[in-house]
C-alpha cells in the first residue's frame, strides 16, 4: 500500500459510477449477522446474494478484521468488491471505526481508486465522527517508511508515490469535508513522529531534530532554539553533562502554540531526545543497541503534538519542550563519579551514565516550570528497560504527583487505544536514591527502575501538576497491528491530542 493516500467524500448516489480511467474497488460493511446496511443493500442489488452464498464457504462471520473479496462482480461497474467484517470482538462493544480503516487500507492491495459505501448502520448520530476515525485508521496504517530503499514498489502494490484516492460514500457527503481535513491532520502529525523515531542518528541529531522543529513554523508554531551557550547561561549542568561526549552539540527546542485564553496557563510537554544512547562511558553492549535510535521518541511525540494541536487550533495554551542530546563514549564524556549540579540547583552523582535520560529530563523540567508557570506539565520519555520488564508493549507506565490528571491520561488512553497504567510511588523508593556524596544519584539499583528514574524526575517538579510517561515499550520497536506497521509508533501523539481536547480546551 502506498504512502500517499488522498480521501474525500462523495455523494452516495454517485458511488457506482463507472470511473473516468482505471479500476474501481468498492468496499462494504457487514455486521454479525453478514447483514449489509441498508445503503449498501439497495446499492449492490444482486450482488449482496453473492456475499451470503460466499460467507459460509470462505469461513466469514462479520468478525471486525476480517473480509470478503471478489472481483469483477457481475452487474457492479467495480473491479474489485471488498466486503469488510464490521462485528466487534465482543458483542454489545461500539463498531471500531478506526480499526476498520486500518483494516480498509490493508485490503487495498493495487487498488487506486476506492469508494467506501459508508454505511452508520450503528451510529449515524455520530457519522462524521465514524468518518474521521475511518479515514485516520486508512492514513495511519498506510504509513510506511521506506525513503532508504532504492528497490520501492512491490508486487502487491501501486508504482511509488502514485496517490491512492479513496472517497467516503454517504448520504450526506458535504458533512464530511472538515471531518476528514481533522483527520488527516492527525494522521500527519502522527506520521511526523513516527518518521523522527524511525530516521537513523546520522541524519537525525540534535541540530537537525531542532531543525526540523524549526519547519514547523511554517504551520503556524512558535519555535525557539537554545544552544549550548544559552543552556551554559541558564546553567543546565545535568542536560549539557549528558551531550559532552558527543561530537554533536546538544539542543533544546521549545515549542509553542497560543490558542487559548491571553494570559492563562499553558499546558507542557516535555520530550526525552537523546537522538543516539550508546551508554555513554557505561557502554551498553552491542546486541539491540541499533534501537537506540529510537531514545527520542518522547520529543518525537511532543513534536507531534504540537503539530496536531496548532494545525487544528486547539484553544489552549501549550508549551512543548524537547531536550535533544546524543551520548556518547569519548574522552570529552562524563563519567561514572562526576558530581553535576543542575539547573535547579540540586547535585547529582552519576553512577551510570547510561542512565542519562532523567538528566536531560531535569533541566528541561525546572526550564518549563519556572519560566512558564504551566497548568501542568506531561513529560514523555523511553526512560527505562524496566518499564518492558513491568508492562511490555501495550501500556505506558504512568507516574504523577496527580490524581486527577492521570485520572484524565488514563481516559484519554481508553478512547485512544493509547493505554497508560499508574505505578506507584513512595519514601521507600524515594530512598534508593540518596547519594553518599551529593544531595542524589543518577540510579537506584537494580530493583523498582521504572519507580526510582520518576523519583529522580520528581525533584525537578515543584508543586505544579506533573505525570511521567515512560514510552520504552511503546515508542519503538513496535508490534504490527491494524493501526501501525511502523517501527516508530509515533505513540503519545494521539493520546495528547485527545486529553487535550477531552479536558483543557474551551
Ligand atoms: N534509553 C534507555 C532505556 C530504554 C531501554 C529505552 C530499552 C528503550 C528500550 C535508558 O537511557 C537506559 O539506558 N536506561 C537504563 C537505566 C539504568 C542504567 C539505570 C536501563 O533501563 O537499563
Ligand atoms: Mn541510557
Ligand atoms: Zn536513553
Amino acid at each position: 500500500m502506498s504512502a500517499i493516500v488522498s480521501i474525500g467524500a462523495l455523494p452516495l448516489s454517485e458511488v457506482l459510477k463507472a470511473p473516468e480511467k482505471g479500476a474501481l474497488t468498492l468496499i462494504a460493511f457487514a455486521g454479525k449477522d453478514l447483514a449489509l446496511g441498508a445503503e449498501a443493500a439497495k446499492l449492490l442489488g444482486d450482488a449482496s446474494g453473492l456475499i451470503e452464498k460466499s460467507a459460509e464457504f470462505a469461513g466469514f462471520k462479520g468478525k471486525i478484521g476480517s473480509a470478503l473479496e471478489f472481483l469483477a462482480p457481475a452487474g457492479l461497474a467495480a473491479q474489485k468488491l471488498i466486503v469488510l467484517g464490521t462485528a466487534p470482538e465482543k458483542d454489545g462493544e461500539k463498531r471500531d471505526y478506526l480499526r476498520l480503516g486500518g483494516v480498509a487500507a490493508a485490503k487495498l492491495g493495487k487498488s487506486k481508486l476506492a469508494r467506501v459505501i459508508f454505511d452508520f448502520a450503528e451510529a449515524p448520530d455520530d457519522a462524521v465522527a465514524a468518518a474521521q476515525d475511518f479515514a485516520l485508521g486508512l492514513r495511519l496504517r498506510s504509513y510506511k517508511f521506506d525513503q532508504f530503499k532504492s528497490k520501492k514498489a512491490k508486487k502487491d502494490e501501486p508504482e511509488n508515490d502514485e496517490p491512492v484516492e479513496i472517497f467516503l460514500a454517504a448520504p450526506d457527503a458535504g458533512a464530511l469535508a472538515p471531518a476528514l481535513a481533522q483527520a488527516e491532520a492527525l494522521a500527519e502529525s502522527v506520521n511526523l513522529a513516527r518518521k523522527l523515531v524511525n530516521l537513523p542518528p546520522n541524519l537525525l541529531y540534535p541540530e537537525s531534530f531542532a531543525a526540523e522543529a524549526k519547519e514547523l513554523e511554517k504551520l503556524g508554531v512558535s519555535v525557539e532554539i537554545l544552544d549550548v551557550p544559552a543552556m551554559e547561561k541558564l546553567g543546565m549542568r545535568a542536560l549539557l553533562g549528558v551531550g559532552q561526549g558527543s561530537a554533536r552539540p546538544s539542543r533544546v527546542v521549545i515549542m509553542r502554540w497560543n490558542g487559548g485564553k491571553e494570559g492563562a496557563a499553558p499546558l507542557a510537554f516535555i520530550g526525552k531526545g537523546v537522538c543516539f544512547d550508546s551508554g555513554g562511558v557505561s557502554i551498553k553492549p552491542g546486541a539491540g543497541m541499533e534501537d537506540m535510535k529510537g531514545d527520542m521518541g518522547g520529543a518525537a511525540a511532543v513534536t507531534g503534538l504540537l503539530r496536531a494541536l496548532t494545525v487544528r487550533k486547539a484553544k489552549a495554551n501549550v508549551v512543548g519542550a524537547i531536550g535533544l542530546v546524543e551520548n556518547m563514549p569519548d574522552g570529552a564524556a562524563q563519567r561514572p563519579s562526576d558530581i553535576v549540579t543542575a539547573m535547579s540547583g540540586t547535585t547529582i552523582e552519576i553512577i551510570n551514565t547510561d542512565a542519562e535520560g532523567r538528566l536531560v529530563l531535569a533541566d528541561v523540567l525546572w526550564h518549563v516550570q519556572s519560566a512558564y508557570k504551566p497548568a501542568f506539565m506531561i513529560d514523555l520519555a523511553t526512560l527505562t528497560g524496566a518499564i518492558l520488564v513491568s508492562l511490555g508493549q501495550d501500556h505506558a507506565g504512568l507516574f504523577s504527583n496527580n490524581d486527577d490528571l492521570s485520572e484524565n491520561l488514563a481516559k484519554a488512553g481508553e478512547a485512544t487505544g493509547e493505554k497508560v497504567w499508574r505505578m506507584p510511588m513512595g519514601p521507600a523508593y524515594e530512598k534508593m536514591i540518596e547519594s553518599k556524596f551529593a544531595d542524589i544519584k543518577n540510579t537506584g539499583g537494580r530493583f523498582a527502575g521504572s519507580i526510582t528514574a520518576a523519583h529522580f524526575l520528581q525533584h525537578f517538579v515543584n508543586d505544579t501538576p506533573w505525570a511521567h510517561l515512560d514510552i520504552a515499550g511503546t515508542a519503538m520497536s513496535a508490534p504490527s497491528n491494524d493501526l501501525n506497521q511502523s517501527w516508530g509508533s509515533g505513540w503519545g501523539v494521539r493520546l495528547l491530542d485527545r486529553l487535550v481536547r477531552d479536558f483543557y480546551e474551551g
